[in-house]
């Protein structure tokens, strides 16, 4: 009886230990984590991209203002493994958080992580429940440990009924690492999954949790044909639909945050030209991501962001973040053996300029 009677004391003393080491910061603390306001992917491969991409967001901010500005930056570190016990990041991930961290207005950089599931180097379904977590907890020492990274972008393709049990137990065990002052002692981390409209999930949402948020591809919606371009209009049509589907699913959890991904550069379905690999001759001609003169990507995307999110988009407390700028590439987006240009955020003429004043404005954004 008194051997039981320690034993359970016991047990409780072990018990209280554990809440206590795993007590978490508070969500009113975690949600802070997460960034507001337009991001950008970036894949520098060099430190010439590194140089270049700084001042042209540099001279973008400058003339775009506090409010238009593009505040979070994603860049490319790795992809994942399943075998990595001890991760490490990109060569250039901390060169160019560094680099990009002082750029006015730019508040936030983060770490993308990549990986096809298909692949049998990264297939997380071949991992047990705690080898999955250790697995997310190697990434979130990691990460943690920086003092340039904000936080992580995970692109864990595809996030489809084979791979999502897997992937959801990485993503909620990662994000909550990411709020445990035994792991982010300096503060909580942000965790954004990449995803499409249609896929996001009231799981995906609340396995995120306080410190999370979608980052939404609303681009490759559709194509008239394979290889072929979206028309501006058919783009627009599919974006609305899109962009309310996604709204009511976030809708049905706790935190529910999104970024809205556009294709300000080539995506597959929405491209300006497509050039053939093997005969450079062949050119299909798709649409600009913008003209003032005749229908492009980037305003009809705007229209519809007005028309689905317009009241809520000046809103401190929105589930809408901003949107996320596709992107600052080094490699060709490669579609049935053509590739797809612009390959850069500002290399379609005027874009710059017409960003300056038309780009999503948050009205009141924390610092
Ligand atoms: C944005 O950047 C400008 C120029 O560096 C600076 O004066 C301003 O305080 C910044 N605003 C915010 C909200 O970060
Ligand atoms: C909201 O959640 C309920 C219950 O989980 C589910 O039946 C419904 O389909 C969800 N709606 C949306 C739009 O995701
Ligand atoms: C969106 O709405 C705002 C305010 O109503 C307006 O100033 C802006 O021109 C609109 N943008 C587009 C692309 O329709
Ligand atoms: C805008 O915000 C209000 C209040 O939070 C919410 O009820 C409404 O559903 C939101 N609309 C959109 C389109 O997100």
């Amino acid at each position: 009886m008194a051997k039981r009677l320690v034993g359970s004391l016991f047990g409780l003393l072990v018990l209280l230990a554990k809440v206590a080491v795993s007590a978490l910061y508070s969500d009113n603390i975690a949600v802070k984590a997460t960034p507001m306001g337009n991001a950008a992917w970036l894949y520098p491969e060099n430190q010439q991209q590194i140089d270049d991409w700084k001042a042209q967001v540099t001279k973008y901010n400058l003339a775009a203002g506090a409010e238009r500005a593009i505040r979070v930056l994603y860049v490319y570190s790795t992809d994942l493994e399943i075998t990595y016990t001890k991760p490490v990041m990109g060569a250039l991930t901390e060169a160019a958080a560094a680099a990009f961290r002082t750029i006015p207005n730019v508040t936030h950089v983060a770490a993308i992580i990549d990986s096809w599931l298909g692949a049998s180097y990264a297939n997380l379904n071949t991992l047990s429940t705690s080898k999955l977590q250790a697995l997310a907890d190697a990434h979130a020492q990691l990460y943690c440990a920086s003092t340039l990274l904000s936080g992580v972008q995970l692109d864990l393709e595809p996030y489809s009924p084979t791979y999502k049990t897997s992937v959801l137990t990485f993503v909620k065990r990662l994000a909550q690492s990411f709020r445990d002052p035994a792991v982010c002692s300096r503060g909580p981390k942000f965790l954004s999954f990449f995803v499409g409209p249609r896929q996001a999930d009231a799981a995906l949402f609340n396995a995120l949790g306080p410190n999370g948020f979608a980052v939404v591809s609303c681009y490759d919606l559709d194509s008239p044909g394979p290889g072929l371009p979206e028309t501006p209009q058919q783009y627009k049509n599919n974006l609305k639909s899109n962009v309310q589907f996604l709204v009511s699913t976030a809708a049905n959890s706790t935190y529910g945050k999104f970024s809205i991904g556009l294709p300000f550069s080539a995506a597959a379905c929405e491209f300006e030209t497509a050039i053939s690999i093997t005969d450079p001759s062949k050119v299909i001609a798709g649409y600009p991501m913008y003209s003032a003169s005749q229908p492009s990507y980037i305003p009809a995307a705007f229209e519809v962001l007005n028309q689905t999110l317009g009241v809520n988009a000046t809103r401190l407390d929105s589930r809408y973040l901003g949107v996320s700028m596709w992107g600052f590439l080094s490699r060709d987006v490669l579609v049935s053996g053509y590739r797809h240009l612009p390959k850069n955020v500002f290399d379609t003429p005027g874009m710059m300029t017409y960003l300056v004043s038309n780009m999503p404005k948050k009205a009141a954004m924390k610092p």
